[in-house]
């Protein structure tokens, strides 16, 4: 291929591929947006994947995508069935980026039936403007026949909305699972394991589920008693490589974290963050592996998979305008919201006249039940007995992080 046709071939936008006999995945791989739910980066891009199931009476679609990919959805759709063919839609979880795309898939497919929990039914009507003369409630653990191909409904709320199931394919032993096990990446890898560096599997689940780590959790057990042999979630990879992902989940929604530091930085001349280097490698003598980050260009989504593994954290803040660093005030709301579990924390940083922020940094993270074991808070530069004390700083954060990870 020469350079001028391999500059006439388009991005690749979708791809289809069977997973089982009668089973087809599609992945819409969004390169075009820079920014998941209008917020988290996604450098690597994002991507929906939906599912069509043949059974030998009847054809069912699992999921949509974002209303903004339609053209490419209903494109890749018609490639794998004819869209009046299909009998049931199923709305694993009514979010927008899922649902988009299903309210027109009914009005082709005229005779189909709409298949969701409760909340589902009740959000998809306001927010996807779902048939509801032709929409029905699932419960859970009922089953669908589609001769020869078995969907088993598993309700789980709270992974991502309240509104969530899980579907079973039991003759194929493929767990569909929407949000859950999802990850970003516009692969066009169909396995995890096959490229790990083209997934954000952790970023996935530190920005979207962990605040519901609780019912992620019960939904992990649940998927171990099922037992399948095939993940295939409605973002990113699908996993075959069960065991390894079920027991990194596990740790996840337990909070039980890594042998590792994250230091945040919010300096603004250079000061604090010196004084954060001496603090690192007191944290490193003491057997962490140290992250250390720059408030001000860290992507949020970098900054709470950072937290979610780390048993330490170290806040390095310069005080502007007698509050903390902006970046560090917005690492702060961050915490607020996913409320993490598990951490020990310590505090340091400089001030040029009137000082503050280590203080209120200190407060706050005690409001959300982490131990703050010391701040250390000095004027100006960090002279040789400031960065002494920053690097025991770290060495006695270090040990108080070894026991909150207790014995391995
Ligand atoms: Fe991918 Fe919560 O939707």
């Amino acid at each position: 291929m020469n350079s001028l046709e391999r500059s006439c071939v388009r991005p690749m936008s979708w791809f289809k591929r069977e997973i089982a006999d009668g089973v087809t995945i599609v992945r819409i791989l969004n390169t075009k947006l820079p920014r998941f739910e209008n917020f988290w980066p996604i450098p690597r891009g994002t991507s929906y994947n939906f599912y069509v199931v043949r059974g030998s009476e009847k054809v069912a679609l699992i999921d949509g995508a974002d209303f903004r990919f339609s053209k490419e959805f209903f494109e890749a759709l018609e490639s794998v069935v004819d869209v009046k063919e299909i009998d049931y839609v199923v709305t694993q979880h009514t979010e927008p980026d899922h649902s988009g795309t299903l309210a027109d898939v009914m009005k082709r497919a005229s005779g189909a039936v709409l298949l969701g929990t409760r909340q589902a039914l009740s959000i998809g009507e306001a927010l996807a403007d779902f048939p509801m003369d032709r929409a029905r409630e699932v419960e859970d653990g009922e089953e669908l026949d589609l001769g020869g191909k078995t969907l088993r409904f598993v309700i789980s709320p709270m992974v991502h909305w309240p509104d969530t199931m899980l579907t079973y394919l039991r003759e194929d032993s493929i767990l569909f699972t929407c949000d859950l096990f999802g990850s970003h990446g516009a692969s066009e890898k169909l396995f995890y394991d096959e490229a790990p560096s083209e997934f954000e599997l952790v970023d996935y689940y530190a920005s979207i589920l962990m605040p519901y780590h609780a019912m992620a959790a019960r939904a992990v057990a649940k998927v171990r008693e099922l037992g399948p042999k095939i993940i295939a979630p409605s973002h990113g990879a699908l996993h075959r490589k069960l065991d390894e992902l079920l027991e990194m989940y596990e740790r996840w929604t337990s909070w039980k974290p890594d042998k590792k530091a994250l230091i945040v930085v919010g300096s603004q001349y250079e000061n604090t963050a010196r004084a954060a280097e001496a603090a690192a490698e007191g944290l490193r003598e003491g057997g962490l592996e140290v992250i250390t980050v720059d408030s001000a260009e860290v992507d949020p989504d970098d900054l709470l998979a950072h937290t979610l593994e780390s048993a330490a954290i170290l806040i390095a803040v310069a005080t502007h305008n007698g509050h903390p660093f902006l970046g560090i005030t917005f690492f702060l709301d961050l915490l607020k919201e996913y409320r993490p579990k598990n951490k020990v924390a310590a505090v340091l940083g400089s001030f040029g006249w009137g000082g503050g922020g280590t203080r209120a940094v200190k407060k706050e993270l005690e409001a959300l039940s982490i131990p703050v074991i010391d701040e250390l808070t000095f004027k100006g530069k960090p002279r040789e007995e400031v960065l002494a004390r920053a690097r025991e700083l770290g060495k006695r954060l270090a040990e108080e992080a070894l026991r909150v990870i207790g014995p391995s």
